[in-house]
């Protein structure tokens, strides 16, 4: 579990695009009550959509050349120090964390996957549900390990199938929900201590 050090925690959100889960979580920061202090948001992508709401509201932002990992790491790992970063939110942040990175950050990094976990890990999950012809999806916030999309599941979203449904229909209908579910769970984990 994540260990509250002060008041709020310091916090970190990654992200590779749209960045509509850090604005749920940008405004959950805003909150009276809110338990963290959205101090950083790091992106390997120097056009993603997420960079502009982070500009507009002020949010320190780090853009990473990922060339090369293993450096790419190491520099996010010495912005992470420098911020004195507590929590990472991973939020459609595309690349996959070496084990060394989760390890120096265990239990300090979770993450938001588009589907009822352990079901339909990976990439196009709507597409792999409806070809199943599932009844079901929804999302699923989950500490990062090393095994993709396999970590504890915080909190979990249910999402009906539509006969209607089609791969872009069923996400819109589940970012929603995800978009809730992301605060929820980082207060899950903050006030389970
Ligand atoms: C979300 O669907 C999330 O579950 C997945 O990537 C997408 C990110 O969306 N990991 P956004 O950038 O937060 O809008």
């Amino acid at each position: 579990m994540v260990r509250l050090t002060g008041n709020k925690i310091n916090c970190s959100v990654f992200i590779s695009g749209r960045g509509t889960n850090l604005k749920s979580i940008f405004n959950y920061s805003k909150e009276k009550f809110s338990k963290i202090d959205l101090k950083l948001v790091i992106s390997d992508r120097s056009n993603a959509k997420g960079i502009k709401f982070a500009k507009k509201n002020k949010l320190r932002i780090r853009i990473i050349d990922y060339k090369n990992k293993q450096k790419a790491e190491k520099k996010i790992l010495n912005i992470l120090r420098e911020n004195k970063i507590e929590l990472i939110c991973l939020a459609g942040f595309m690349r996959i964390l070496s084990k060394n990175f989760i390890n120096l950050y265990k239990n300090k990094i979770i993450n938001i996957h588009p589907s009822l976990l352990p079901k339909y890990k990976g990439l196009n999950t709507h597409e792999r549900v409806l070809q199943n012809k599932e009844k079901f999806s929804g999302c699923s916030v989950h500490f990062v390990t090393e095994k993709l999309d396999a970590g504890k599941i915080i909190l979990q979203k249910k999402v009906r199938i539509l006969l209607s449904d089609n791969p872009k229909k069923l996400s819109k209908r589940i970012l929603i929900e995800e978009n809730k579910l992301y605060p929820r769970a980082i207060k899950r984990i903050l006030t389970k201590i």
